[in-house]
């Protein structure tokens, strides 16, 4: 099974309401490595870069808003099968259908203010990455990734 680097950001939402220490717990109770990890302040172009790919969609203006309402805590995971390990961490997109044993069934609020984000896979994994940390910023550097 391949080692993968995922990107985590617990957002505005679960920072605020005092969660970022129990969703880090359940990333390292579940065998996920974190290698970098940071609290910032998104600018409104940041959150509009990061996420360009939903520019189109009726949500993107306020999804932006809401991203840049409060910090965050970025970090980057490591872990065999990472990605997907992760993404089964967060739970659906929708808290409404996330599975107990979720940080969203946990922590979510509605679709929006889901608390988390992960990557969806390997490129877009080290696209996210590289936009918050550079190569000085991340533990544990496996050049192969
Ligand atoms: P995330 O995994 O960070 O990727 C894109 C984000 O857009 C998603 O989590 C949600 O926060 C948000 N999102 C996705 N779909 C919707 C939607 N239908 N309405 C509002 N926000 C959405």
């Amino acid at each position: 099974m391949a080692v993968e680097r995922t990107l985590s950001i617990v957002k505005p939402d679960a920072v605020a309401k005092g969660a970022t220490g129990a969703i880090l717990s359940l990333i390292q109770e579940a065998g996920l490595e974190i290698i970098a990890l940071k609290m910032i302040q998104l600018t409104e172009q940041q959150a509009r870069g990061f996420y360009a790919v939903h520019k189109e969609r009726p949500f993107y203006g306020d999804l932006v808003k809401f991203m840049t309402s409060g910090p965050v805590v970025v970090s980057a995971l490591q872990g065999d099968n990472a990605i997907a390990r992760y993404r089964k961490l967060m739970g659906a997109t929708n808290p409404a259908e996330a599975d107990d044993g979720t940080i969203r069934k946990a922590f979510a609020t509605d679709i929006e203010k889901n608390a988390v984000h992960g990557s969806d896979a390997p490129e877009t994994a080290r696209i996210e990455i590289s936009y918050f940390f550079n190569s000085g910023e991340i533990q544990a550097p496996v050049e192969a990734l």
